[in-house]
């Protein structure tokens, strides 16, 4: 069977190139007669798998010396408890932009380790647009300001991060890093799950601010604990060797056609083809309107038919194009186009919702 075009919000859509590359080395890595998986990571051959994967994320996201790059397990969702757990080191205070699920599941846990104020939300219309960010309401004594720069579900993204002074900003990018530049130095932590720009699921990438890793509550487990892997080289215990090992490939793969500033002219690209066509459709519309905070990784559509929604993710599979139903507490569709998804993918799509259109008017 050929490849179909995937749509997965993830685990989703990784380059072909490194795919390949990974299945031509899978058995045997090099002249090393093993496979990376079956490599003790305290070898040297692995420790230049990782230090040449931590390097070329250095590039990629220009990321300053006084940063730590870490490779963890535990998902995106760990975080959501790390960073209260080591970040609520003195008010123990956090403000947060209420932007959807994942928001939320990092407010709840947030809430267990101290105080949460929601400075902006989307809640009353189903977190369909970016809320203003109103100084004001934020907390000058907050431990830290949680954003998510790309809401998976809603496809939504806010066009400028707030402007949080000393308060140390923290971003959940689990999608859309490595989609556009972001200036590192702009955040205090940066944490995502790789499953969707980066590789397979199991590894969790996060960037930290020297200084924001010293602290840990006393009840905080040691794994739980940044300052804990800091110390180890992201090895104070088995780290997810296989992951780090694919997201190295896709680094290289990345830097090899110029990097992030050049990934972004695809993805806007990509974005643009859809959203025109979205915009100037009779029968499709984007659920988001507000065009400065469309995200360009992941694009819901609906038809305003339930029914019709069906039949177009029905037919669509059958065209090879699949995985593309929107999330299953707001229904509709949704395109995941991140940076494993060829600009072929995208044209094949608004191909198809064209000829779609036609047969259902
Ligand atoms: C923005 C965002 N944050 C967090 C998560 C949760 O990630 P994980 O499943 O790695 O815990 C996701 C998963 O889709 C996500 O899109």
């Amino acid at each position: 069977m050929a490849r179909v075009y995937n749509f997965s919000a993830g685990p989703s859509v990784l380059p072909e190139a490194v795919l390949k590359t990974a299945a031509a080395e899978l058995v045997e890595y090099k002249n090393t007669g093993m496979s990376v998986m079956e490599m003790s990571h305290r070898s040297a051959m692995y420790e230049e798998i990782i230090n040449t994967a931590e390097a070329d994320l250095r590039k990629l996201m220009n990321i300053p010396e006084n940063y730590k790059v870490l490779f963890l397990q535990g998902g995106a969702s760990s975080q959501f408890a790390m960073v209260p757990m080591n970040l609520m080191k003195n008010s123990r205070k956090a403000d947060f932009v209420h932007t959807g699920q994942w928001s939320k599941m990092a407010i709840k846990e947030a809430k267990r380790y101290g105080t949460v104020n929601i400075v902006a939300s989307s809640e009353d219309k189903t977190f369909n647009y970016i809320p203003e960010f109103d100084t004001n309401r934020f907390s000058a004594d907050a431990d830290y300001f949680h954003i998510v720069t790309n809401n998976t579900i809603y496809g939504t993204k806010p066009a400028k991060m707030p402007e949080t002074g000393n308060v140390p900003l923290v971003a959940d990018m689990s999608s859309n890093i490595l989609s556009e530049p972001y200036n590192v130095s702009d955040f205090g932590l940066i944490f995502a799950g790789a499953q969707k720009n980066i590789g397979p699921a199991g590894l969790t990438i996060v960037i930290i601010r020297d200084d924001l890793t010293d602290y840990s509550m006393d009840m905080t487990p040691t794994m739980f604990q940044y300052k804990t892997h800091v110390e180890g080289g992201s090895m104070y215990n088995t780290p997810p060797t296989y992951g780090i090992y694919f997201a190295g490939l896709t680094f290289k793969w990345l830097l090899e056609i110029g990097g992030v500033e050049e990934i972004a002219k695809i993805n806007r690209q990509k974005a643009a083809l859809l959203y025109d066509y979205l915009d100037n459709s009779a029968l499709f519309n984007a659920t988001v309107a507000d065009r400065n905070h469309r995200s360009i990784m992941n694009i819901p559509f609906i038809t305003g038919n339930e029914d019709l929604d069906k039949k177009f993710v029905k037919e669509a599979e059958k065209n090879g194009i699949v995985n593309i139903k929107g999330h299953r507490t707001v229904g509709g569709m949704r395109a995941s186009i991140y940076n494993g998804m060829p600009v072929e993918g995208v044209k094949a799509l608004v191909e198809f919702m064209k000829k779609f259109e036609t047969e259902n008017k």
